[in-house]
């Protein structure tokens, strides 16, 4: 595990962004996992500054997103599909058919569509980079406490933690009670994980995942079996971590030995 601690929140999203961009310089046809929240909504900013200032092509990569929430249609303003048209994929060339986000207006079968978006990962390839927020309550995707951590995509109820946060967005308007979200095993399955963090809040979730036992209390924690993740955490987020000093000469050693595992 890598853990980088960053000032503050616009400097963890270029940081991932730059991370980002590098994996697809590397590899046009780059496989990327991606995640929705507003601790992402710098990294796409400069992820679009860099497709229109530095030429940064997305023209072959392929993306899934992690999840959705369930009972609302795309065009909802709400919606992980509007947030990512708006914040991303309206201001980038990825083509659409190489897009793929969880589709929350599913009313059965749920099983044989969360089958089929695990096997459109495997088509693809697998998922070679995949980015994740972390929900106050640790959790990663809509992977809530007590999921299993060996999960596949699936549906799953919401919280009262993540119902409470979410319902700032949505206001007056209903609720979704449930999301469809790729599962803990499935982010295992990733090669290489990108995790961020940034405000206070979020700084009890980033001291368990990081240095607290391996636990479905705590579904981020399951990356610490994972064999290449990225924590990028602001100092708000990093607070509560007591391995400091160590994270940094992990930081050092990494930069002077192999820097491309931070570009
Ligand atoms: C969203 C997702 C969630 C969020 C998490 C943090 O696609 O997978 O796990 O990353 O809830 O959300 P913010 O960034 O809004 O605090």
């Amino acid at each position: 595990m890598l853990v980088v601690l960053q000032r503050n929140q616009d400097e963890v999203g270029r940081q991932a962004a730059r991370m980002i961009s590098g994996a697809v310089r590397r590899n046009p046809f780059v496989r990327l996992g991606l995640a929705t929240g507003a601790t992402m909504v710098g990294v796409y900013r400069e992820l679009v500054r860099l497709h229109r200032e530095e030429h940064l092509d997305f023209a072959r990569v392929v993306t899934f997103n992690l999840d959705e929430y369930l009972g609302i249609p795309p065009s909802h303003p709400q919606s992980f599909h509007s947030l990512m048209q708006q914040h991303f994929f309206s201001h980038v060339n990825i083509p659409r058919n190489s897009i793929h986000i969880p589709d929350g207006t599913i009313t059965r079968d749920y099983d044989a569509y969360c089958e089929g978006y695990e096997q459109a990962i495997r088509d693809a390839g697998g998922i070679d980079l995949q980015l994740l927020g972390i929900g106050r309550n640790g959790h990663i995707g809509f992977n809530e406490p007590m999921s299993s951590l060996g999960s596949r995509t699936r549906i799953k109820e919401l919280s009262a933690e993540t119902i409470e946060d979410s319902r700032k967005a949505f206001g007056p308007q209903e609720m979704p009670q449930c999301a469809i979200t790729v599962g803990i095993g499935t982010i295992l399955e990733t090669r290489r994980v990108l995790l961020l963090a940034t405000g206070a809040f979020k700084a009890d979730a980033i001291a368990k995942s990081i240095e607290g036992p391996v636990s479905a209390s705590v579904t981020a924690s399951a990356l610490q079996l994972h064999r290449d993740v990225t924590f990028l955490v602001d100092e708000e987020a990093g607070s509560l971590l007591t391995q400091k000093p160590y994270y940094e000469h992990v930081l050092k050693m990494t930069q002077a030995l192999m820097p491309e595992r931070l570009s």
